[in-house]
């Protein structure tokens, strides 16, 4: 094994050492007398290396990260654009984060002021009456919403009647799972040929047990839900409501608003949209926004403006309480804020363009070599299959082959309803050269595929580590370095 592949422990030689603390300028405690019987009988075992050994290492590890900083990231679903530095820089400013919780109002109008007129922007931009910023990634949004429908369908006097959620069978995990947490019983609803909502079954399944809707337009498969405003009439016609997963916002973005498509409840995943890195599971901001009569039971605490003056209330008998520690993730919020007020209204509207556009370049490019899901203009993202690939291979040796090339794999097998699914969404911050590239290595290896598939079987070759047990690492992960018994 190379020096640069052992953990540093392996690297450790005893004695060395990287710093020199000196003396300490404090007087000595007697430890064992402070601490009684939990004084540690033995030294801890930690590595011991120089400090340049110590500098190779953490930099060797930092260079084996992948990101949008890195490379070309087309993970379908998940919006992994690049984000202006600028934001960053913006949210670190120790005005924002020096800020206590609990700061009283009149020493913190900045952060208060500028989350309050985020708030406003988004409820412009979506159509819905007023947003909270409470909710801490997207399917805590999907959460909380399904949450603000449940308080609506309780005043309604509906709540034991209606306990069921419907989602098509192409929505995002996280929205039948969160609708299972509120307590309801999900309904799949099946799509059709195009990929869309199918009417017949949403007019079989929609009675009187059911309190709403899941939907996100454009959905997974990237197409956009024409039907939108039907299906908005007939759910509302069996007194159920419309739950918006605004994961897919920056596909419509200043172009259409999911208020006036008759959405009643929505999610904006701003770590998305709006400029946050998004990946690891966080930081993130799922925003929800509702319509006049959901209004009452947003959750609490809110921000108020009164006399030019903002205030953090409680004062909403009807909320749903707190669903969070405090209001949000602020410096989420924070970078939002910034790109929106850099971008304004016409930047927002050319981001979207921008997003469509690229999909759809690559999309008319790679359908020549992958057969398409659905072949019809998309919006922000498209899927292909891997169900056509000759002899052993499936979409997953295409995924791992796509490594040694030097790019992200795209999210495959989802969504669940195309088979061997390869779902790319290149997002609108790529310029037409790294697509043009990304385009080339996705020939390369289609035509790899079918002259030699050794190559897709054995990939990837050029990382540290192979083909590895995938669903074993996340269910059974262990970082524990343990020192061998001598
Ligand atoms: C369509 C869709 N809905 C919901 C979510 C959940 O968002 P989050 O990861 O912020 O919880 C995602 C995340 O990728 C998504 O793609």
């Amino acid at each position: 094994m190379s020096v640069s592949q052992k953990l540093s422990f392996e690297k450790s030689v005893s004695g060395r050492t990287g710093v020199d603390l000196g003396a300490p300028d404090f007087p000595s405690v007697d430890a064992a007398a402070a601490l009684g019987g939990l004084v540690r009988t033995d030294a801890p075992m930690l590595p011991e290396l120089s400090e340049l050994e110590c500098v190779r290492h953490f930099t060797e590890l930092s260079r084996r990260n992948f990101g949008v900083d890195t490379a070309f990231y087309p993970l379908g679903s998940c919006t992994m654009k690049y984000n202006p530095k600028v934001n960053e820089a913006i949210a670190a400013d120790p005005r924002f984060t020096r800020l206590h919780p609990l700061a009283a109002a009149p020493l913190s109008q900045g952060t208060l002021g500028m989350l309050w007129e985020l708030g406003a922007w988004l409820s412009e931009m979506t159509g819905m009456s007023e947003f909270t910023l409470s909710p801490m990634a997207g399917a805590h949004g999907e959460m909380t919403g399904i949450m603000l429908i449940k308080a609506c369908m309780a005043a309604r006097g509906e709540a034991q009647k209606r306990d069921k959620i419907l989602v098509p069978d192409s929505a995002h995990g996280t929205n039948p799972a969160s609708a299972a947490l509120c307590g309801y019983k999900v309904v799949s609803v099946q799509s059709d040929e195009a990929g869309l909502v199918d009417m017949k079954a949403l007019d079989a399944a929609c009675n009187e047990t059911v309190a709403g809707i899941m939907l996100t337009n454009p959905n997974t498969l990237g197409l956009f839900e024409t039907n939108i405003c039907k299906i908005a009439d007939l759910v509302h016609s069996r007194g159920g409501l419309l739950y918006y997963d605004g994961a897919n916002l920056n596909a419509i973005v200043g172009r259409a608003r999911p208020g006036d498509m008759g959405f009643d409840v929505a999610h904006l995943n701003l770590h998305k949209t709006f400029a946050t890195p998004h990946g690891g599971g966080g930081p993130g901001a799922g925003p929800v926004g509702v319509s006049r009569e959901l209004a009452r039971f947003l959750p609490v605490p809110f921000i108020e403006r009164r006399d030019g003056a903002f205030r953090m209330s409680e004062d909403r008998p009807e909320s749903i309480g707190r669903i969070g520690a405090f209001y949000g993730n602020v410096a989420v919020c924070l970078k939002a804020h910034a790109y929106i007020a850099a971008l304004g209204a016409a930047g927002l509207r050319e981001a979207s363009a921008a997003a469509v556009l690229n999909a759809n370049y690559l999309r008319e490019r790679l359908k020549k070599s992958y057969s398409l899901a659905h072949d019809r203009p998309c919006m922000h993202e498209f899927v292909l299959s891997g169900a056509d690939l000759p002899g052993e291979l499936t979409t997953m040796n295409v995924a791992k082959r796509l490594i040694d090339y030097g790019f992200h794999p795209p999210t495959v097998y989802f969504p669940l309803i195309v088979k061997d699914a390869i779902m790319i969404e290149p997002t609108e911050t790529e310029t037409p050269e790294t697509l043009d590239d990304f385009a080339a290595a996705m020939e390369a290896v289609r035509r790899e595929a079918d002259e030699s598939p050794g190559l897709l079987l054995d990939a990837p070759t050029s990382t540290p580590v192979t083909r590895l047990d995938e669903a074993m690492a996340a269910r059974e992960a262990d970082f524990c370095w343990r020192p061998d018994e001598d």
